[in-house]
């Protein structure tokens, strides 16, 4: 359906068929042959990288409240599959490491940090995993990104937007960002050239659909974020 040069990013892996930010969805995307791979992180109380998108439990697991208020050990014991469907009961919340191990090195790990989280702890995982020159991470908040950027020179950095400024392009080349990442309702062809005029790559999020899939393509954008990763197909 769209240009070669498009990447199909699996969002929260491939979540329309299997739950979340689990293996279960990382382990989707790569047999759907997604080549990359979004998830968030988030801390536990004990300042464990885990993967889950909301600041609480309480819509995608069996537990509730913050997940600060939790220490990794009292996630082992939560579920994260049943709320999608009963076939994944007893699916777990991974650690960043779990998800690193899911999706590399058959796809690009692209994480997304929701909360701050140790810049030398991300390098040594990824080193770990001979993952830093494939991953991208990104985030909506500035914070973050700059606190890894000053950590590791050579990462690859995506500013996350739901709300334009024509500022933003420069604040994304001030962390030395690669990647604008915009929502699919903000994309259109003079916003787009202006990015890309600025030596920025466009990626969107989240089309699920066929025909947003299409317009974005149409659009030019780079990368798209999508549940349904099987939908872009690059042929
Ligand atoms: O990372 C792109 C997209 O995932 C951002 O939105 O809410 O799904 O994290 P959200
Ligand atoms: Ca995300």
């Amino acid at each position: 359906m769209s240009s070669p040069k498009i990447m199909a990013i699996a969002h929260r892996g491939a979540s329309a068929y299997a739950p979340e930010n689990t293996v279960a969805a990382f382990d989707e995307a790569v047999r759907l042959a997604a080549p990359a791979v979004e998830f968030d992180v988030r801390l536990t109380a004990d300042g464990v990288p885990v993967v889950l998108h909301d600041a609480t439990l309480d819509r995608t697991t069996s537990g509730n409240g913050p997940i600060t208020a939790h220490e990794w050990n009292d996630l082992l014991r939560l579920d994260a599959g049943s709320w999608f469907h009963r076939r994944f009961a007893g699916t777990r919340i991974p650690s960043l490491e779990e998800a690193l191990i899911a999706i590399g090195p058959s796809a690009l790990p692209i994480i997304e940090l929701k909360a701050l989280i140790d810049p030398a702890l991300l390098e040594s995982l990824l080193q770990k995993h001979q993952l830093l020159d494939d991953a991208l991470v990104i985030s909506f908040d500035l914070a973050p990104l700059r606190a890894v950027r000053l950590h590791t020179p050579k990462i690859s950095l995506g500013l996350l937007v739901e709300e334009w400024s024509p500022t933003l392009i420069d604040t994304a080349l001030g962390v030395d960002a690669s990647h604008l990442i915009l929502d699919t309702a903000l994309l259109g062809p003079e916003r787009i050239a202006d990015i890309e005029s600025a030596g920025l790559e466009v990626w969107t999020y989240t089309a699920n659909d066929v025909a947003t899939i299409a317009a974005c393509a149409s659009l030019g954008v780079t990368g798209i974020i999508t549940d349904r990763p099987d939908l872009i197909r690059r042929t």
